[in-house]
């Protein structure tokens, strides 16, 4: 099984990407396959409201001079999606959230193609605006339909200088128990997925 994250702040390794590797490390150790993409560099441009995946219906972002159809299809075969997020004026960046009308409009378009998969959030933060851009990002996910674990406590991590988040023992701890929450949770979607064998009695 498959897991993406994606790393929403404009600075490459910074503490979100602390956090979200250290999901990850978890999740690895678990035995998943693990992929971390960066956003930083890159430019994502919003939802136009053309509404034309409506009608395409292809899985596809009809503007294609950016790489956000190549994390739609990543997202699409995870079987679980991180999205991690600094805080920004008190909200997510425009990168991810550019990424999340894109995936958010297109999997609507193609009968919530997300449904049923593993999601969560992941905030760096200096001091405040976390818990809005934690619960942003968890809208897209349960409109989505998607399954979204819980943690120690909500999915933050204190930091404001580049490595700050590793001295935020708290929030280390909740990137653990959250990537084994989430090991445990897809382990039992697993499960479920397989056809049950009855035993029949000769
Ligand atoms: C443009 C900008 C806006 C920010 N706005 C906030 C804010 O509203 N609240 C806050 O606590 N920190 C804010 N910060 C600080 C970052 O959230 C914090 O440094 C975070 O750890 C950065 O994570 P990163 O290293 O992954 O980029 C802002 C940083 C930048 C660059």
């Amino acid at each position: 099984m498959k897991i993406t994250a994606f790393n929403g702040s404009a600075r490459r390794n910074g503490n979100t990407a602390v956090l979200l590797k250290r999901v990850l490390q978890v999740l690895e150790t678990e035995g998943f396959e693990t992929e971390m993409i960066q956003l930083s560099g890159k430019h994502l441009k919003g939802c136009n409201a053309c509404r034309i995946c409506f009608k395409t219906k292809n899985k596809r972002c009809v503007i294609e001079d950016d790489p956000v159809n190549t994390y739609i299809k990543m997202m699409f075969d995870s079987d679980a999606i991180i999205l991690g997020s600094p805080v920004y004026f008190s909200m997510m960046t425009t990168n991810m959230k550019a990424l999340i009308e894109r995936a958010g409009y297109v999997a609507r378009a193609n009968s919530d193609m997300f449904k049923l998969k593993v999601g969560a959030a992941v905030v760096a933060v200096r001091r405040a605006g976390g818990m809005p851009t934690f619960d942003a990002i968890n809208h897209f996910f349960l409109i989505s339909q998607m399954i979204v674990p819980g943690s120690s406590y909500w999915n933050i991590g204190i930091g404001g200088k580049k490595g700050d988040v590793e001295t935020d023992e708290e929030g280390m701890k909740i990137m653990d128990d959250l990537g084994k929450n989430m090991a445990w949770l897809m382990k039992k979607l697993k499960t479920r997925t397989k056809p049950k064998v009855r035993q029949t009695k000769k």
